[in-house]
């Protein structure tokens, strides 16, 4: 029979222990800034029903129409999350804490499913922090989300990203925007690819975000929707920028930014890395103030982001502010003069995990001088050495493997010798 050999599946990719420590930096910048802002972790499962992401991302957009990974057992079809706002604005609602706790401040940093073409920074299987404060309209906290999210790159050393915002308004602004679009695109239909032909029945505003050049060409010069903006929202979005102010950004508008999910209500925000091209969002989010409702749950208005971890490792990378960050090695590496030792050095490496200390050896029979040789490879602290005479003496041989010097130490005060210099 032939040997097959596997490939991880295309679009996803195996995280090893080298690339760990970069991961780590990114989940643990996230938690940092999210303790830091009041957010508490939430974990909705992977899978949701097919049906919530549909009502939730919208019915005509890429994600449902061509994105999902979609399960279908028995009667009942379940897909991979391909984003994580809907799922948490599901368990928002099924513990019920609009009547018992509204406000509610949650995060997540975890994998997300999206069947795209895989390219650079865009993966079929991939990585977000996202952020939902669900329970109030107060514009504060809109500033507040986006100078966490802005907070993260800056946190990790990244600079010159673009913080863009605009507004997509709600009801009344958005069906005369709606309309102004129509008229707008109507005169020249025919030139837009099939489906933005087939979008402009179904949901206008989908055209705008066509990733064909040529239908964003014809688009160039479609109102901007801030200039639909009825009093109440143009005022949310002007006390969202007076915020961001008091928090020390300047704020960017950008009315081309329309977001390609149907959830969003009035503030909407990307951030952008010009270094990475032109796809090159590296955070999205904004207002749904409906969504809500929408799932089945009371009128309850929320915001929130997601950042991507792909495009983000891939800019840290090309500006080199990965370097320098290493596997973590177990502190100590526990070194048998012969084969003779062998349970010893077990029983040491067992009493070092025992106190807390991490500790491998050598399970490959290597001579004394191919252990001292694999113990100062890696990045060790110490080695700890036995041979008969320490056996017998109840010692052992404590190496610090970064000043090179050596001490005999009793062997029931190893720990302790250890723990005090670590
Ligand atoms: P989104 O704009 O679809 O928004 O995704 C947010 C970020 O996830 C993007 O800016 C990008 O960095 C990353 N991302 C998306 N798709 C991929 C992919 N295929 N490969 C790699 N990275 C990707 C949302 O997902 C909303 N749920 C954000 C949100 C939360 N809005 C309100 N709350």
């Amino acid at each position: 029979m032939m040997k097959k050999s596997y490939q991880a599946p295309r679009g996803m990719r195996d995280v090893l222990p080298e690339n760990m420590p970069a991961w780590q930096r990114l989940e643990g910048t996230a938690r940092h800034l999210a303790r830091l802002f009041g957010f508490s972790e939430v974990r909705p499962p992977l899978m949701e029903e097919t049906t919530l992401f549909t009502r939730a991302v919208g019915e005509v957009t890429d994600i449902v129409e061509k994105e999902m990974f979609t399960l279908q057992k028995g009667k009942t079809s379940l897909s991979l999350r391909p984003e994580g706002t809907a799922g948490v604005v599901r368990a928002y609602v099924q513990a019920g804490y609009a009547k018992r706790d509204p406000l509610q401040r949650m995060y997540y940093c975890g994998p997300m499913f999206r069947y795209e073409r895989p390219q650079k920074g865009r993966e079929r299987m991939f990585t977000q922090f996202g952020v939902e404060c669900i329970g109030s309209s107060d514009p504060r906290l809109d500033a507040e989300v986006m100078d966490l999210a802005a907070r993260f790159f800056e946190e990790l050393g990244l600079t010159g990203l673009e913080v863009r915002m605009n507004s997509m308004g709600d009801g009344e602004d958005r069906d005369r925007y709606r309309a102004a679009v129509t008229d707008f695109l109507r005169p020249k239909l025919g030139e837009f690819c099939e489906l933005c032909q087939s979008r402009f029945e179904r949901n206008v505003l989908r055209v705008l975000d066509c990733k064909n050049p040529a239908c964003g060409e014809l688009s160039m010069g479609a109102p901007v929707l801030i200039d639909y903006l009825g009093e109440e929202n143009r005022a949310h979005f002007e006390a969202v920028q007076s915020s961001l102010r008091d928090l020390g950004r300047e704020p960017c508008v950008d009315t081309g930014i329309v977001r390609g999910l149907d959830y969003y209500t009035r503030t909407v925000f990307e951030i952008h890395a010009p270094a990475i091209g032109a796809r090159s969002a590296l955070c999205g989010g904004g207002r749904y103030d409906h969504l809500v409702r929408d799932l089945g749950g009371p009128d309850v208005p929320a915001v929130g982001f997601a950042i991507g971890f792909s495009g983000t490792l891939i800019l840290l990378e090309q500006l080199g502010l990965l370097e320098g960050l290493e596997r973590e090695a177990p502190e100590v590496y526990v070194i048998g003069f012969s084969a003779e030792q062998k349970s010893e050095v077990l029983k040491v490496a067992g009493d070092l995990r025992r106190g807390g200390i991490s500790a491998i050896y050598d399970v490959d029979g290597r001579s004394f001088k191919a252990q001292m040789q694999a113990a100062g490879k890696g990045t060790h602290k110490y080695a700890v050495i036995l041979g008969d005479d320490e056996v017998e003496r109840g010692v052992v041989q404590l190496k610090d493997l970064g000043a090179k010097s050596q001490i005999e130490v009793p062997r029931d005060q190893l720990v302790e010798a250890i723990r005090s210099a670590l």
